[in-house]
């Protein structure tokens, strides 16, 4: 008799099962979503977490030194506080952009502390990270480095390792013998991410997973890690530029969009601690088209710069570009600037752009980009001191948004005496002392209010 096949193909999103691969899911129609299942009888978790009895939220206790610290306090902070016992963190980012240096030197930092740490690198031989450990003057007697690509290897050798921390770089290119898809394969990465999990939660060891991201931006196994690790971290940041950004996307125990600001260094990553002065640092004083916003980040206020560059266009289809900013949202202002200020900008090529390499996402910015664009279009600097928040509706009218105080003590700390808000915001900001606040509620006026 023919050995029945240990694996199968299934539709991620209808569940439909076939013992071959299609490109086409029959049932539900959706293109590319079968994806490779281990079959068979179900395997009992070598790591058991037993279930026990019911207890009241109140009764557990707290401990206030449970999170695991690793003194880069960027970094802890984009944890929401430090590494929770047990927890798995995925740090994804285009290549290059200083994954492993930062899993390297967090390791070697919590391995300073004499926790054992395990960094299994399936990328680098060990003389390879011995020379990053090098350029980094990391000598832990703790840091412990393993090569490897299969994960019931590396769960055989942890077994009387037993380590306090495991770094696995990559996930893509850990294998796990139930499958016979090659790594990084969808089906694999789920795999392999699901049993380090459980073997995570089960010891409760911390794991970080390094993790590349696709063309698209999605970190490789299209969200399915995402949704199994705890915490997810995105390193961005312009290989151009030395900044490296590490923001928390998903986190189960801290704010997300937290931000950690870092400098790439020749000896590694050095964080930053006054993000607003280094964003800051290069802006051009009286140039037109120039605005500095006080965003909100996570939990933590950031000033940055929005530059606009408004110019005829001599195309036919005129050129939008935004860096650091959403697309579609530049369209959105661009006509309702049109709409509600009379300022046509149909035809004029309008570049946007954050500077320092920052993606601000928060709708708090629109004001701001209203204000660099109006600037830039007329060739009229704004006043060196001011600061511009608030969101930016279709009838043109402007919205009040979170964190006023937040924000305006931020560009009190560094300089700012003025600042043009919602008037719905004005409130909140009153409790602030020596920074005048210029209420609006709408656009219509605002020509008026800048010059
Ligand atoms: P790396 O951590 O290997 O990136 P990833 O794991 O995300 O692919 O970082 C690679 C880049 O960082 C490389 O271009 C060199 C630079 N780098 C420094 O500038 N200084 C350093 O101390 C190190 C270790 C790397
Ligand atoms: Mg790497």
């Amino acid at each position: 008799m023919k050995k029945a096949p240990k694996f199968v193909y299934v539709c991620q999103g209808c569940g439909f099962q076939t013992a071959k691969w299609m490109g086409r899911c029959p049932d539900c129609g959706q293109w590319n979503s079968l994806v490779e299942e281990a079959l068979g009888p179900v395997e009992k978790s070598p790591f058991p977490q037993e279930i026990g009895k019911p207890v009241r939220v109140s009764d557990i206790s707290l401990d206030p030194d449970l999170r695991l610290k690793s003194d880069i306090s960027e970094f802890d902070r984009t944890l929401g506080g430090g590494i929770v016992p047990g927890s798995m963190v995925l740090i994804g980012g285009d290549p290059g952009i200083g994954k492993s240096t930062l899993a390297l030197q967090v390791a070697a930092l919590l391995a300073d502390k004499g926790i054992k740490a395990l960094y299994l690198s399936g990328e680098e031989s060990q003389q390879q990270i011995r020379m990053r450990a090098e350029r980094l003057s990391v000598r832990s007697e703790n840091l412990f480095i393993l090569n490897g690509t299969c994960v019931e290897e590396l769960f055989r050798r942890v077994e009387d390792f037993t380590p306090g921390l495991l770094v696995v770089d990559s996930v893509q290119t850990v294998y796990t013998e139930t499958l016979p898809s090659a790594p990084g394969s969808v089906g694999q990465v789920r795999e392999v991410a699901t049993k380090l999990l459980n073997w995570s939660k089960g010891t409760g060891v911390p794991t970080f997973l390094v993790g590349h991201v696709t063309k698209e931006g999605a970190i490789a196994g299209p969200k399915v890690l995402e949704h199994l690790v705890d915490t997810v971290l995105y390193m961005e940041g312009d290989p151009t530029h030395a900044f490296r950004i590490v923001r928390s996307v998903k986190n189960r125990f801290g704010a997300t969009n937290e931000i950690g600001v870092f400098e790439m260094k020749d000896r590694g990553l050095e964080e930053v601690g006054n993000p607003s002065r280094i964003f800051l640092e290069e802006r051009p004083r009286g140039a037109a088209g120039s605005v500095v916003i006080p965003c909100v980040e996570g939990s933590r206020p950031v000033l940055v710069e929005v530059q606009a560059l408004v110019g005829p266009s001599p195309l036919g289809m005129p050129r939008r570009t935004a860096i650091g900013v959403d697309h579609n949202r530049i369209s959105l202002l661009v006509a309702v600037l049109g709409k509600r200020m009379g300022m046509e900008m149909g035809d004029q090529d309008i570049f946007i752009n954050v500077a320092g390499g920052l993606k601000v996402t928060e709708p708090a910015v629109d004001l701001g980009i209203v204000c660099a664009m109006v600037s830039s279009f007329l060739d009229k600097p704004l006043a060196d001191d001011l600061v511009v928040f608030g969101e930016v509706g279709l009838a043109g009218e402007v919205r009040g948004v979170n964190q006023p105080e937040m924000r305006l003590r931020e560009a009190h700390k560094l300089g700012f005496s003025r600042c043009l808000l919602s008037k719905r915001n004005m409130e909140g900001g009153r409790r602030i002392q020596h920074m005048k606040l210029i209420g609006i509620d709408s656009i219509r006026g605002l020509l008026d209010v800048l010059y």
